[in-house]
């Protein structure tokens, strides 16, 4: 009998992976150049693969937005239903990377894997790191299909995220993503094998339709420092009334284990006593903050600021995400 093996959705977003200069030893480049189609063609040894290819957005990933999530999150529910499709891989830009990753942990409520994937140097560099993590890329999601595991995963430098902790943590070595203090689920070897270390984490099941309003819920992110005396958040209110915008949520990364300057927190109660949701991160790389007994604002766990500007989003559109603390 003629076994088919399933196929892999490549979904193209931009990033320095497929990113330019004007030659290998140019350190400057424009991201977000190359097709998706052309990354691939640039990837050795995935003959035997059956690859379809999808340009979903040809972005630098700091200028990811709501738009792009909506069609994203589109693209690969229709890969994900198709019987014959066994996963999606998504090339993206690093530098937001942990918030999509986070996001579609969150939304996935289909049993199959999803990818991602990234690169620090541009598709021209000497030092190119694009073509291997995309076949990394291909490869986990090859045998994660085969072998029925579900879950949203990142794929950099030959390590395996899980999707709701991975992060950047480094802003230009190669190896630049961690898990936040979680380990990760696995490697990939230069040759291409992979090795699952451990269980993935489910999906967060919340469901595509969560991303089903033309504009999210306006949550923005504040620091804490020396010298916050809550002035940001004054005129965010201000403005909020001004221009009729409807600010719901405030994230505040805080110092320590998400603790806040006494301006800053004047201004985030006055906040809160005009209806907006306030939750504490904060700005130290690991260790998150724990919720304890007692807590005023909610604590966002082990999650970045920016994740918890996503999970904080969700929950703000009815759809709260469990297992945010883990
Ligand atoms: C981006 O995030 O799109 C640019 C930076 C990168 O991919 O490393």
């Amino acid at each position: 009998m003629d076994v088919k093996s399933p196929v892999v959705v490549v979904l193209g977003t931009g990033g320095t992976i497929a990113g330019t200069g004007s030659g290998p030893d140019d350190v400057g480049y424009q991201a977000a150049q190359l097709s998706v189609e052309q990354l691939l063609q640039a990837v050795p040894g995935l003959h035997g693969v059956a690859l379809e290819t999808r340009q979903v957005a040809q972005i630098d990933s700091k200028d990811m937005g709501w738009a792009v999530w909506q069609a994203l999150a589109k693209q690969i529910q229709l890969a994900l239903l198709r019987d014959e499709v066994g996963a999606v891989v998504i090339t993206h830009g690093t530098d937001t990377l942990e918030e999509t990753a986070y996001l579609l942990h969150c939304l996935l409520d289909i049993d199959k894997p999803v990818v991602l994937t990234a690169a620090m140097r541009a598709a021209t560099s000497a030092q190119a790191d694009g073509p291997r993590n995309l076949r990394d890329a291909v490869r986990v999601a090859e045998l994660a299909a085969s072998e029925g595991l579900a879950g949203v995963v990142a794929v950099m430098a030959g390590v395996l995220w899980s999707g709701h902790a991975v992060r950047k943590a480094h802003t230009w070595h190669i190896d630049a993503f961690d898990g936040g203090g979680v380990e990760p689920l696995g490697r990939v070897g230069d040759n291409g094998a992979v090795v699952f270390d451990r269980p993935w984490p489910s999906p967060g099941r919340v469901g595509w339709s969560c991303l089903d309003v033309a504009e999210p819920p306006r949550v923005e992110i504040v620091t804490s420092h020396a010298g916050a005396d809550g002035v940001v958040v004054e005129a965010l209110l201000a403005q909020a009334q001004q221009l009729s915008f409807g600010l719901a949520g405030l994230v505040v990364a805080g110092t320590g284990h998400g603790t806040v300057h006494q301006g800053l927190a004047r201004a985030l109660q006055k906040a809160e006593d005009q209806g907006v949701r306030v939750w504490r991160s904060s700005r130290v790389a690991r260790g998150g903050v724990l919720p304890r007994e007692g807590d005023h604002w909610q604590a966002a766990g082990a999650l970045t600021a920016a994740q918890a500007r996503v999970a904080l989003m969700l929950e703000l559109l009815g759809c709260p995400v469990g297992g945010m603390k883990d």
